[in-house]
């Protein structure tokens, strides 16, 4: 059976910024920088509120639309909470689940990264599952250990046949806003790490497929040495995400 050769993916993860005019603005002026290039697929992750503003600002372009977080019930008494259906009526095909500062700051855990993975995944989404160690763990020296767990927690009960729709994003935390880089060594090691999970739970081939990204103060400056890495597929790009000429460097950076 052939292999299918992985493609990269530069996602944008915009966080708490940007109200849905500055959005609207922001996507178009991303839109500019990187029209043509075509050499990876590109994702911005917005706000709720921006989605509708955003969706018409890409439409008909090659930019495809997140959100950065999503419910596992598909309706009902949830107040606050947006279900992945509705993500997907407005036009939404990406979603980041468990990223570390839902984990730290909103009592996200495995076993609602998993919860939120199915759930984006039954819907038809792609779930962006976010896995890292803290620094504490990383002076441990339980890196390997810890992605590992929330890798295999994060994919529990999930079928093969949906792992198309699946990109892990590794991200040590303590690389997150910090402008502190992992080595492009350290990054690939740990995102290898993630592929042997992959493989022992799925088998190589399904190892060979998975997209793997690497986020954490990735810019226009260390892009390149990063998405150089053999087992780096693309990254999840936070603050540089918000800089339109930076985040086109990054994914000038990607193309294939
Ligand atoms: P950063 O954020 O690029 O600002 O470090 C990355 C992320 O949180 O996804």
């Amino acid at each position: 059976m052939s292999v299918r050769k992985r493609r990269k993916v530069i996602a944008g993860n915009w966080k708490m910024n940007m109200t849905p005019s500055s959005a609207k603005e922001l996507a178009k002026n991303i839109y500019e920088q990187i029209k043509g290039k075509r050499g990876c697929d590109v994702v911005i992750c917005v706000p709720f509120v921006d989605i509708p503003a955003v969706a018409q600002a890409v439409k008909g372009t090659m930019i495809k639309l997140g959100a950065q977080n999503v419910h596992y019930e598909e309706k009902g008494a949830y107040t606050g909470e947006v279900s992945a259906e509705m993500l997907k009526e407005c036009g939404v095909q990406y979603v980041i689940v468990g990223h570390s500062e839902r984990r730290q700051y909103f009592g996200e855990t495995d076993e609602t990264v998993n919860k939120r993975a199915k759930a984006a995944l039954n819907a038809g989404l792609t779930a962006i599952i976010c896995v890292g160690e803290q620094l504490w763990e990383r002076e441990c020296g339980i890196t390997a250990e810890v992605v590992s767990r929330q890798t295999k927690l994060a994919l529990y009960d999930v079928p093969e046949e949906q792992l198309a729709h699946v990109i892990i994003a590794y991200e040590p935390v303590w690389a997150i806003g910090t402008g502190k880089t992992a080595t492009n060594e350290q990054a690939d090691e740990v995102c290898g790490i993630i592929r042997s999970v992959i493989a022992d739970k799925y088998g190589k081939q399904a190892a060979k497929q998975m997209i793997v990204q690497y986020g954490g103060s990735m810019n226009a400056k260390n892009a390149e040495g990063l998405l150089a890495m053999e087992n780096i597929d693309g990254g999840l790009i936070g603050g540089a995400s918000l800089k339109p000429a930076d985040f086109a460097v990054i994914v000038n950076a990607a193309q294939q």
